[in-house]
């Protein structure tokens, strides 16, 4: 037997997956290689722990959380915000700012084929996520004159796609060497007796194993290497799936570094207790978020002296990050959080078993687990309609629907606000679009007025 088999069998015995097996006889010299190789890249130490806090789940201690600090944009002096919006532009210029999208997810409660940044949420531009949030970034690099460094995480089942999307829409305008794509490690989905599924006889079904992947994988890809290089001192982290972002927004860049703390976080308030948003808050006096499966019952509606709730900072997952932190880290290793899921699996015949019922592991690392690791995080407390339209279901609340009309509404407000008149231009019952390009956050509204109006009505 070769030595490559004979290790695989004993480790296979060592972690109780003996089946597998099962599955390693029935193939072909070559596919048996390859399933060989999958499993020597398995950590079987990560996948046990993670099995183990399955079977000793904690719920969290209540006496450990209390609300976490934070400054309010709203009550910032004209001087205050002029200050911190200097500060993020002479970082901007001086090519310190890098950004990053977490797009490995696999947006399945939205049914979107394909990866999520390509979804066009039926603005009259018809732009993707994707491109809405290149254009931003663009004109910010216009503006500062110098490139922003914006690297992208996808997940082995969305990167050729995410690469595709980008070169057939010739990056957006977008520098080429300034898009640094990457992908995010992946664990293998297990039952609930911890056993490896396939979703083929030779294929272990790995999934993408949560947003926390994102320093290691930064790590792993060179990336972070790139960074350095480029010398860049904060990252930007994002959502995709946040249509209204301000990415590399140069007020919340200068007001990070302005603090000595090497993480920051931009918050919204939440006000509905179900909302599906994990709350900032310390716990153990340290900075947390608490996701929003596992908040207790008993602080979902709690509420402070002034009927606001206790824990009503929802993580928008808006966060600037030092370098020298991500350094640190980036070989950390987090535990996985494990969530009971409907996955389908393959048998040793190849014949897909569907389930009914959620019947199988999906681990997860979450990017605010190095959040304690930070002594101390910066907490900006921002406006939701300015900086939250989150897409992550098909209908209803936080849609492509719900996503589109709050950006209308804010270009429509941007108008308004540079005194504008609508009715004068026809436009008062309109959908209006302003190009990214033109503005980033409703500055130079009014010199760009014609070709506003030109560019209604493109779809
Ligand atoms: C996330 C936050 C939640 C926050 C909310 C705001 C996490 C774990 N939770 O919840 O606290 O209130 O956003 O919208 O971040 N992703 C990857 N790789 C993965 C998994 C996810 O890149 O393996 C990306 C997704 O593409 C997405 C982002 O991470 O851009 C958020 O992931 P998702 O699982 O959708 O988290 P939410 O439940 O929306």
């Amino acid at each position: 037997m070769d030595t490559g088999l004979e290790q695989v069998q004993q480790l296979l015995i060592k972690y109780k997956q003996e089946h597998v097996l099962d599955f390693l006889k029935r193939l072909d010299p070559i596919e048996k290689d390859k399933l060989i190789q999958q499993i020597l890249s398995i950590d079987f130490v990560q996948l046990s722990s993670a099995l183990n806090k399955v079977k000793h789940q904690k719920v969290v201690d209540i006496e450990s959380i209390e609300p976490m600090e934070y400054q309010r944009l709203d009550q910032f002096t004209k001087e205050q915000r002029d200050m911190y919006a200097e500060e993020g532009w002479r970082l901007l210029r001086n090519g310190e700012v890098g950004v990053i999208v977490v797009a490995g997810g696999q947006g399945s409660r939205l049914g979107h084929e394909g990866p999520k940044g390509t979804l066009d949420i039926d603005l009259p531009s018809g732009k993707s996520l994707f491109q809405l949030q290149a254009e931003r970034l663009l004109n910010l690099s216009n503006r500062a004159a110098q490139s922003i460094p914006w690297y992208i995480m996808t997940s082995p089942e969305n990167h050729d796609a995410t690469i595709q999307f980008f070169q057939s829409h010739n990056y957006f305008g977008y520098p080429k060497t300034d898009c640094i794509f990457f992908q995010q490690k992946t664990m293998p989905a297990i039952d609930q007796q911890g056993k490896l599924l396939f979703s083929s006889p030779s294929q272990i079904n790995f999934v993408p194993s949560g947003n926390g992947e994102c320093f290691s994988s930064l790590y792993h890809s060179g990336a972070l290497e790139d960074m350095k290089r480029r010398g860049i001192t904060w990252l930007f982290y994002y959502n995709v799936d946040n249509a209204i972002i301000k990415a590399a927004d140069p007020l919340f860049v200068g007001f990070s570094a302005s603090f000595d703390n090497t993480i920051s976080t931009k918050a919204i308030k939440k006000v509905d207790p179900e909302e599906k948003v994990g709350v900032l808050c310390l716990k153990n006096g340290r900075p947390f978020v608490l996701e929003y499966n596992e908040i207790p019952d008993a602080l979902l509606q709690q509420r402070n002296s002034q009927g606001e709730l206790l824990l009503g900072l929802a993580n928008i997952s808006i966060h600037m990050f030092r370098y020298d932190f991500i350094e640190k880290y980036a070989r950390h290793k987090v535990p996985y959080h494990v969530a009971l899921k409907k996955i389908k699996y393959s048998d040793t015949n190849g014949t897909i078993i569907t389930p009914d019922e959620p019947n199988a592991y999906k681990l997860e690392s979450f990017i605010f687990d190095y959040f304690p690791f930070a002594e101390k995080t910066t907490v900006l407390l921002a406006e939701r309609e300015e900086e939250f339209a989150p897409v992550k279901n098909k209908e209803g609340a936080d849609s492509p629907l719900t996503a589109r009309n709050q950006i209308l509404n804010l270009h429509k407000k941007w108008l308004a606000d540079s005194g504008v008149d609508l009715a004068k231009l026809g436009l008062q019952d309109r959908f209006i679009e302003i190009s990214p390009l033109l503005s980033y956050g409703g500055e130079g509204i009014n010199e760009g007025i014609d070709k506003i109006i030109k560019q209604q009505g493109m779809k």
